[in-house]
């Protein structure tokens, strides 16, 4: 279940915000990508940990941006990210403890695929209105 960026869809109109989201989507293709096709598990660990890293780094500028628009959703935002942060770490220790496995794949279709369709529809579009709203000034 790969992830297809389209703009009309997903962008919310902040250059920096959809840059990351691209950017994202296009690592947690390459991780599905790693693992159907069974690249070994230090691979498998670097893309993981790529991954968490931008996560990390995007939740915090996404974070900043809600904040500097007054987002009404910017504390439903945050809960979110630490939501997926933990869940992700889990993942991470699953992939510790099992490996590539078919569990393994579907816990990332669901965990970061599903999530990520479902948190940019549901939250960080919102930023779409709050830009579209905000004084120009
Ligand atoms: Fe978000
Ligand atoms: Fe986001």
């Amino acid at each position: 279940m790969a992830l297809v960026w389209k703009d009309e869809k997903y962008a919310t109109g902040i250059q920096e915000v959809d840059d990351q989201h691209r950017e994202v989507f296009v690592l947690v293709n390459e991780l599905l990508s790693a693992l159907e096709s069974g690249e070994s598990r230090q691979k498998i660990t670097e893309r993981l940990d790529i991954l968490a890293d931008h996560a990390v780094r995007h939740f915090e500028c996404e974070e900043g941006h809600m904040d500097r628009l007054q987002c009404p959703v910017r504390v439903t935002n945050k809960c979110a990210h630490e939501c997926f942060l933990r869940d992700f770490a889990d993942l991470r220790e699953l992939f510790d403890e099992q490996g590539n496995n078919p569990r393994f794949v579907s816990e990332v279709e669901e965990k970061v695929c599903g999530w990520l369709h479902k948190h940019l529809m549901a939250i960080d579009l919102v930023l779409r209105r709050s830009t579209s709203s905000a004084d120009p000034s």
